[in-house]
C-alpha cells in the first residue's frame, strides 16, 4: 500500500457550504492560487451544476491551476456530470467527484428511491462520468450510516464501473475514531476490488471527532486520502481542519509512516486568507492556526522554552508559517517594496489599478499605524474597495462622538452606487450608533446575527480592529467584515461589506442545496 497520503481540499466546495461564507469567483480563485502554493493535491472548487456563478468560478480554477487536481462535485445524474466535465475542460488535471446517499434514512425519506434504484443510478452515473474524465470520485453520501451490506455491492460495483477514488463521508459527524477506521477497513477487506481504488476519508465535526475519525480512517482503515478544510471550515462544526491532519501526520510520522506533500510553510497564509475571506475568524486556542496555538503563558513554560524549545513545544511555529507576523512594511516603504510583499504573500491583484488602490489604502494605514504587518496588508486587500468586486456601499467618512454619561452620537456618510447619504443616529454605543445610522436611511430590514472584533495582530493596542458581521436578509446569510485602527470605522466598514454581497447576490457562488 501507498505510503503516500493524499491531501483533498474542500474548502471552497464543503467549507463554502457554511452560513455566510459564500465567495463570489475572484474570492474563489484566489483560495485555489493560495491551495496550489500550499500544494494540496485536489482542490474541489466548487459543484459546477449549482449555479452559474459556481460553474465559472470551476472553470475558472481549472483553467489557472496547473499543479493540483481540480475537482467538480456533481450529483449522480448525467446533467451534473456533464456540467462538470464541462467546467473542468481544458484544465490540467480534473477530477469529477459524485455523491449519491446510501443510508436508509436519506434513501427512503429524501432520495424516496428504493436500494436497487440506488444501485443502479450510482453504476450508471460513474460509468457515464468515466467516459468523461479518466479520474473519477465516488461518495456514498451518509455512507458512514449506511448498511455495510448494501455499501459493499454499490461500491464493488462502482469501482468495476470505474471509480478511482472511493470516498465515505460521515455526513454527519456521528462516527467515533475507533469505529469508522474499522467501518473502512471492513469495506476494503470485504469488496473484491477495493485495491483497483484509492481510500478516502470525508468527516464532519459535529462532536469534535473530524479529525480523529479522518486519522483513524487512515490508520486503521488504510484510506489515502483525507478531505479536509482550511481552518475545519465547514456548515454546523465544520469538516476536518487540514491543518491539524497535515501536521498530526508529519510530527507523528513515527506512528503514521506516510509522507503528505504540503508545504507546512503556507498554512499560516491560507489560514488567514480563508478567514479573512469568509468571515470565519479563528479561534484563539485553536490547533495550529490559533493566535495561541505557539503562546506560553505561564512562568514555568516560558523559562522551559528559552531553555529548549522542545521541552514544551512538539511543532516549530515557523513550519507552519508563523514566522510572518513581522514587521515588513513603515511609512517610507514605496510602491515597489509594497508590491513585491504582496507577492511574496501570493496576493496578485488583477490589475494596476488595484494595485493603485491597495497602495493608496497602505499609505492611508501607514501615517496612522508604524508598523504594518503582513496581516495588515492581507486585510487591505481584501477590502472591497481594494478588489472593487461589489462595491456598491462604501463608507466616505464617519465622526463620532461619545462621553461618559451621554448617549453617544454618530454620523456616516457613505456612498450607495452614485449617491451619497449623510446621516446621524445616536445608539447604546458609538458601534450601535453608526449601524443605526446607516440602517435609518437604507431600512434594510437585515437581521444582524453576529458582531465581534478581533485585534488583527496580537500584542499591542496600535493594532487594527478586525470586525465580522453576518447579517441575514429574506433567508440569505452574509458576513461582511472590515479592517481599521479605529474599531467603530470598522464596523461601519464590515457592516457596508455586508450589505454589498446582499446587494450583489448573483455575483455569489451558491452553495449546495
Ligand atoms: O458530507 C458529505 O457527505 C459530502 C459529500 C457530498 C461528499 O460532503
Ligand atoms: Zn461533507
Amino acid at each position: 500500500m501507498s505510503d503516500r497520503l493524499i491531501i483533498f481540499d474542500t474548502t471552497l466546495r464543503d467549507g463554502e457550504q457554511s452560513p455566510g461564507a459564500s465567495m463570489t469567483k475572484d474570492e474563489k480563485l484566489r483560495i485555489a492560487k493560495q491551495l496550489e502554493r500550499l500544494k494540496v493535491d485536489v482542490i474541489e472548487a466548487g459543484f459546477a451544476a449549482s449555479s452559474n456563478g459556481d460553474f465559472e468560478a470551476v472553470r475558472a480554477i481549472a483553467l489557472a491551476i496547473k499543479d493540483s487536481t481540480v475537482c467538480s462535485l456533481a450529483r449522480a445524474n448525467e446533467r451534473d456530470i456533464a456540467r462538470a466535465a464541462e467546467a473542468l475542460k481544458g484544465g490540467a488535471s480534473g477530477r469529477i467527484h459524485l455523491f449519491l446517499a446510501t443510508s436508509a434514512l436519506h434513501m427512503e425519506k429524501k432520495l424516496r428511491m428504493t436500494p436497487d434504484q440506488v444501485f443502479e443510478q450510482a453504476k450508471a452515473s460513474v460509468a457515464f462520468a468515466r467516459n468523461l474524465s479518466a479520474d473519477v470520485e465516488f461518495s456514498p453520501e451518509d455512507g458512514y450510516r449506511s448498511d455495510p451490506d448494501f455499501l459493499c455491492r454499490v461500491l464493488e460495483a462502482v469501482i468495476a464501473a470505474g471509480a478511482t477514488t472511493i470516498n465515505v463521508p460521515d455526513t454527519v459527524g456521528y462516527a467515533v475514531p475507533e469505529l469508522y477506521g474499522n467501518f473502512i477497513l471492513n469495506l476494503r477487506q470485504r469488496i473484491p476490488n477495493a485495491d483497483k481504488a484509492i481510500w478516502s476519508v470525508h468527516c464532519h465535526n459535529d462532536l469534535g471527532m473530524a479529525v480523529a475519525n479522518s486519522l483513524a480512517g487512515v490508520k486503521l482503515g488504510g484510506a489515502r486520502q483525507v478531505e479536509c478544510t482550511i481552518n475545519g471550515l465547514g456548515e454546523r462544526a465544520g469538516n476536518c481542519a487540514l491543518e491539524e491532519v497535515v501536521m498530526a501526520v508529519k510530527t507523528r510520522k513515527d506512528y503514521f509512516g506516510l509522507d503528505v506533500n504540503i508545504d507546512t510553510t503556507q498554512i499560516m497564509a491560507s489560514s488567514r486568507l480563508v478567514a479573512q475571506t469568509t468571515g470565519f475568524v479563528v479561534q484563539p486556542n485553536k490547533a495550529v492556526v490559533g493566535a495561541n496555538a505557539f503562546a506560553h503563558a505561564s512562568g514555568i513554560h516560558q523559562d522551559g522554552v528559552l531553555k529548549a524549545r522542545d521541552t514544551y513545544e512538539i511543532m516549530r511555529a515557523q513550519d507552519v508559517g508563523w514566522a510572518a507576523n513581522k514587521i515588513v512594511l513603515g511609512k517610507l516603504s514605496g510602491r515597489n517594496a509594497f508590491k513585491q510583499r504582496l507577492s511574496e504573500l501570493g496576493i496578485d491583484l488583477s490589475t494596476e489599478a488595484e494595485v493603485n488602490a491597495a497602495f493608496a489604502k497602505f499609505k492611508e494605514l501607514a501615517d496612522r499605524k508604524s508598523d504594518i504587518f503582513d496581516e495588515d496588508i492581507l486585510a487591505l486587500v481584501m477590502d472591497d474597495s481594494v478588489t472593487s468586486e461589489q462595491e456598491f456601499y462604501r463608507l466616505v467618512s464617519l465622526s463620532q462622538h461619545s462621553e461618559t454619561g451621554e448617549r453617544p452620537e454618530s454620523t456616516v456618510t457613505f456612498a450607495a452606487g452614485a449617491h451619497e447619504h449623510t446621516v446621524s443616529s445616536q445608539g447604546n454605543g458609538p458601534v450601535d450608533a453608526s449601524l443605526k445610522a446607516i440602517e435609518s436611511e437604507l431600512q434594510t430590514g437585515v437581521e444582524l446575527l453576529l458582531y465581534s472584533v478581533n485585534a488583527i495582530t496580537s500584542g499591542s493596542t496600535e493594532s487594527q480592529g478586525e470586525v465580522t458581521v453576518r447579517l441575514q436578509l429574506g433567508g440569505r446569510v452574509v458576513n461582511g467584515i472590515g479592517a481599521d485602527p479605529d474599531i467603530v470605522v470598522a464596523s461601519a466598514k464590515a457592516y457596508l461589506s455586508a450589505l454589498n454581497k446582499l446587494h450583489c447576490k448573483n455575483e455569489r457562488v451558491a452553495a449546495q442545496g
